[in-house]
């Protein structure tokens, strides 16, 4: 059986650098799942349509050709990597993550990682729904006011124009919404190792969450 990781937590809360370091470590697959519902977010505005077309965003889901080329990701051909992470795109995001028959249709395409050796999947929901049966479950939060300071340092180091004011408000609506929407609420999962990592250094989470994953490995 596949070895599976899951890391879940809010916007900011450091889960996609601690995913993408322990899947190095390990040589493990990567699976970024927000990047699957960004992709999604930025498709069905591109195409001009409304987020309750249901019917027209899950044809989307379904059909849309995406592309990971080392660190590039490719919509329809494009190169998108950098539009896919704006807060735009994060909060266009939470806005089709919300719509049931949206996660359904990428649920199929979340399994097709789990490969051997193993796979590191970052996400909301990776622990709860996607792989309920993973080795190690991971519950990465943060203050929203330390996850804001630290997306405010990675969108200037893009040259992105931000505020951390604005940051802050920014994300707690879309943390409002993931933890309240009727599927796949973002929540720690049964038996997940719920770290706060608002007074921890990138080298600490990851200490600690490789201390666990060497117990059950
Ligand atoms: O992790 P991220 O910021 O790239 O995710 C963007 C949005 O996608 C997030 O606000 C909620 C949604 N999402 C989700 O609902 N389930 C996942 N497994 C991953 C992301």
């Amino acid at each position: 059986m596949t070895k599976i990781i899951t890391i879940d937590g809010p916007s900011g809360s450091g889960k996609g650098t601690i995913s993408q370091r322990l899947a190095n470590h390990f040589g493990w697959h990567f699976l970024d799942s927000g990047a699957l519902y960004r992709l999604l977010g930025l498709a069905v505005n591109r195409q001009g349509i409304g987020y309750d077309e249901v019917a027209r965003v899950v044809e989307i889901a379904e059909t849309m050709s995406v592309e990971f080329v080392g660190e590039r990701v490719l919509l329809e051909g494009d190169d998108v990597t950098d539009t896919i992470r704006t807060e735009t795109a994060g909060n266009n995001a939470s806005k089709v993550a919300a719509i049931p028959q949206v996660r359904a249709a990428l649920l199929a395409w979340q399994h097709d990682y789990a490969k051997p050796p193993g796979l590191v999947a970052d996400g909301r929901d990776m622990g709860s729904v996607v792989f309920p049966d993973a080795m190690l479950k991971v519950f990465l939060t943060a203050s929203a006011e330390e996850r804001a300071k630290r997306r405010y340092k990675q969108l200037k180091e893009k040259g992105l124009d931000v505020n951390v004011r604005e940051l802050t408000v920014e994300i707690k609506e879309r943390d409002q919404r993931d933890m309240n929407r009727s599927v796949a609420p973002l929540v720690a999962a049964e038996g997940a190792l719920v770290l706060d990592s608002t007074s921890l250094s990138i080298e600490e989470v990851l200490n600690l969450v490789l201390q666990e994953a060497g117990k059950r490995l």
